[in-house]
């Protein structure tokens, strides 16, 4: 079994993150370039707040972050990053959305996940109903070339999920950060360019 407490965990307690996740999302950002200074972020399944860490750092203070979880999260140090507790499939979602932003959205991120069964089936088509509820936000709230990024597990229902990205978006490529731990199923899919119907 792999040691829980790897390098990118030990990384993190040592750079002050609060998940070895965050690495996940630099090494991304490293390849993808997905945020830039000044965007406004949205990050789906935040807690801890690993990834709004990076993304509060990407963005600067011009930028802002929404950090959402159903759980609650401790509050940032840094007041570009807004917590936001709810359930993401709320219908009250883009009613709370819109009072944290005044203009559109330029990124869209979800590292949402559910408790794994261990039940292949079940965990991965889970697991494409959370990304595809990260969609549909994406979709309302992306400004036109706006960018996506959310995991996914492989399963029966992907390729239809994959269909639906290329469609929407100009760009789009499955990867799985080095940071991803050995024995994880998941992998993440990174869209740019979204093409808004107008
Ligand atoms: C893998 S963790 C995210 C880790 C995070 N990216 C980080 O770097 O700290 C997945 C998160 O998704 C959240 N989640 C799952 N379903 C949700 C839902 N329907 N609405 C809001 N959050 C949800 C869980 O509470 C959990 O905190």
């Amino acid at each position: 079994m792999e040691n829980r407490k790897d390098h990118y965990y030990k990384k993190a307690k040592d750079e002050g993150y609060r998940a070895r996740s965050s690495y996940k999302l630099k090494q991304i950002q490293t390849k993808f370039k997905i945020i830039k200074p000044g965007d406004y972020v949205i990050d789906l399944g935040a807690a801890p707040g690993g990834w709004s860490q990076v993304a509060g750092e990407l963005v600067k203070s011009k930028g802002k972050v929404i950090a959402l979880d159903k759980n609650p999260m401790r509050s940032f140090q840094f007041d570009n990053i807004i917590t936001l507790q709810m359930n993401m499939e709320s219908p009250m979602l883009m009613q709370h959305l819109s009072t944290h932003f005044n203009k559109p959205i330029n990124v869209v991120l979800s590292d949402l996940a559910g408790n794994v069964t261990g039940n292949w089936h079940l965990d991965s088509e889970r697991q494409i109903h959370l990304a595809t509820m990260a969609l549909r936000t994406a979709e309302t709230v992306l400004n036109a070339g706006g960018n996506f990024v959310t995991k996914v597990f492989r399963g029966p229902s992907l390729n239809e999920f994959e269909e639906e990205l290329k469609e929407l978006f100009e760009f789009k490529k499955n990867w799985r950060p080095p940071a991803t731990r050995k024995n994880s199923a998941e992998e993440y899919i990174i869209c740019k360019g979204f093409v808004k119907d107008e």
